[in-house]
């Protein structure tokens, strides 16, 4: 059976792909000053709905919260960065919308790279700290308990129709040349 872990780094994958793409994007746009705006746009609905909206609100509203609530096993400083990080991880997506908005290259750049640098870290920090703590401090009941959590959320939020059109997005994303 998958662990959280498995879960949860398996989606990092697909937000790294993501990433890659949006690095090239960006590195394109510096050197042509040519906004592409449909991949952009398609970039900013991933991460929002996918990388922010699903996968963040899955480490927040139930990994982390588990966690803290288990404090006596374990202490909290390493959500309070992580919870940081994701906050920052939004200041570099509105900055990156807002320049969309605008057709302004220079703060889309800005935006896509501090995004991108801050969750490449955050998300090797996740996979090779974090989740490796919890797997071996939380109890076999309240890691079931997550992971009863999340299949919940797998029937309603994020059903197999929205998991199937974000695997669409990371695929064309991914193929943008
Ligand atoms: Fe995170
Ligand atoms: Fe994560």
């Amino acid at each position: 059976m998958a662990t959280i872990s498995d879960i949860l780094s398996a989606e990092h994958f697909d937000i790294l792909k993501v990433i890659e793409a949006l690095e090239k994007e960006t590195a394109k746009l510096a050197e042509s000053r040519k906004i592409n705006h449909d991949f952009f746009q398609k970039a900013l609905d991933f991460i929002k709905n996918y990388a922010d909206g699903f996968h963040h609100a899955k480490e927040e509203e139930i990994l982390f919260r588990e966690f803290c609530k288990n404090e006596a096993q374990m202490h909290c400083n390493p959500i309070e960065q992580m919870l940081a990080e994701h906050d920052l991880g939004r200041k570099y997506v509105k900055q990156l919308a807002a320049g969309l908005a605008d057709n302004r290259a220079d703060e889309i750049m800005a935006g896509a790279r501090g995004y991108a640098d801050l969750l490449k870290e955050h998300i090797f920090k996740e996979d090779n700290i974090l989740y490796p703590m919890a797997e071996e401090g939380l109890s076999a009941e309240i890691k079931a308990e997550i992971l009863n959590q999340f299949s919940q959320l797998a029937e309603t939020k994020y059903n197999p129709e929205f998991i199937g059109r974000y695997a669409e997005l990371i695929k064309e994303l991914a193929a943008n040349q």
